[in-house]
């Protein structure tokens, strides 16, 4: 088993990666946040997948279970989705040491923690990601919430988890386009961490793509690392950590504007790392080299390197209520070379269009 440990003021926890870990979960749940009841949450995809192994080895441990099954997928990551997941805690009498456990992706996640974080003004959360960008990203680090029409993300909180149970063999199920949407989060640790990492997944793009067990789980583990790594740094994002938005000023106008669910989140990650390098490159901060090394592993893996966007006055309107935006000003994210970050909100109008242009089909 690999074992990564956040260590935290308030709040330190392990994120344990092992094949069949799911099986397991009872007795680690109970050893990291016991207590009578739990909620496990799930959406209705991954729930009937994996939801009764989990609740059989929740109930071996000792739990009493209550369920609370979403539809599936960004689209329903809204306030009606929060609502439902309050009625049922309050339904099944949930008490403020009762975990609440994320079984999902990203989506799951996000909402189980923002539940979890408010219901009762806070109750236990674990993580049990089945997405690989759920792995490697969202179910580390604290950041829960969900998105309104104006925006992603818009309404949240930090409430980290008290442990996350990474079992990789879920990813066999996961579809391929899905797949691609980790991966693109992988690249971005990449890009602003670990060079190194940039070398290996180009090397080993096959062997990941595959799901091979070795090279799966060894590039859970390093991504976890560097994830676990900016949080420690800076847990609340008053530095470093905005570093984990590299490309996301751009996919969030995308995803927003093309409509939540349309271009998947990892997906509009891809382009929008692409956008946000081409505009450093205008903006003289840093080398074409770059772009050309990121748009060919992007291109090895298989994504998408352009799509069909609207009118950029859209784009740039919908990048205005990003939560990045600090008086007005876009705050961009912008590499300066592989595992070198600037974070600059003086970035003239023609480089930002220079970005949406190089990713506009046609
Ligand atoms: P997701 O949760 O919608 O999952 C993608 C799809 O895969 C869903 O339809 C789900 O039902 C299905 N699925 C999940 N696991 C499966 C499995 N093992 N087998 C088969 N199907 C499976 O999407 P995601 O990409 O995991 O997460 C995206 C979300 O994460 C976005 O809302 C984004 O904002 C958020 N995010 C949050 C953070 C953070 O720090 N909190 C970081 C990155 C992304
Ligand atoms: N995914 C961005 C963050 O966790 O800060």
């Amino acid at each position: 088993m690999a074992s990564v440990h956040i260590e935290l003021p308030q709040n330190s926890y392990a994120i344990h990666i092992e094949a069949g870990l799911l099986g397991l979960a009872g007795e680690r749940v109970r050893g990291g946040a016991p207590h009578a009841r739990c909620a496990l949450v799930s959406d209705q995809t991954v729930s009937a997948l994996y939801a009764q192994p989990t609740t059989a080895s929740l109930e071996q441990a000792g739990f009493q279970v209550s369920r609370v099954d979403l539809d599936s997928g960004e689209s329903n990551k809204n306030a009606a989705s929060i609502e439902r997941l309050y009625r049922g805690f309050l339904e099944d009498r949930l008490e403020r040491s009762s975990p609440v456990i994320a079984l999902g992706g990203g989506v799951v996640g996000d909402m189980a923690g923002f539940a979890a974080a408010t219901y009762r003004r806070g109750v236990p959360f674990v993580q049990c990601p089945t997405t690989l960008l759920a792995m490697v990203d969202s179910s580390v680090g604290g950041k829960t919430g969900f998105n309104v029409p104006e925006g992603k993300n818009l309404i949240g909180a930090f409430h980290q988890p008290a442990l996350v149970l990474i079992d990789p063999t879920v990813l066999r199920t996961l579809p391929d386009r899905e797949l691609l949407c980790g991966i693109a989060e992988c690249v971005k640790h990449a890009v602003i961490r670990e060079p190194e990492l940039f070398e290996w997944m180009k090397k080993n793009a096959q062997s990941i793509l595959e799901l091979d067990d070795a090279v799966i789980v060894e590039l859970i583990e390093r991504n976890v690392s560097i994830k676990a790594q900016v949080v420690m740094e800076d847990e609340k994002e008053h530095g470093v950590r905005a570093h984990l938005n590299f490309g996301h000023t751009f996919a969030h106008a995308i995803e927003a504007t093309a409509g939540y669910g349309k271009v998947l989140h990892g997906e509009a990650v891809a382009l929008g790392m692409l956008a946000a390098t081409r505009a450093s490159v205008e903006a003289g901060l840093c080398d074409v080299a770059l772009l050309d090394s990121l748009e060919r592993l992007l291109d090895t893996f298989g994504f998408e390197t352009a799509c069909a966007l609207p009118d950029d006055v859209i784009l740039e309107k919908a990048m205005r209520h990003d939560k990045k935006v600090i008086d007005d000003r876009v705050r961009l994210i912008l590499p300066e070379a592989l595992g070198r970050i600037t974070i600059r909100d003086d970035l003239s109008p023609s480089c930002i269009r220079a970005g949406w242009n190089h990713i506009r089909q046609g």
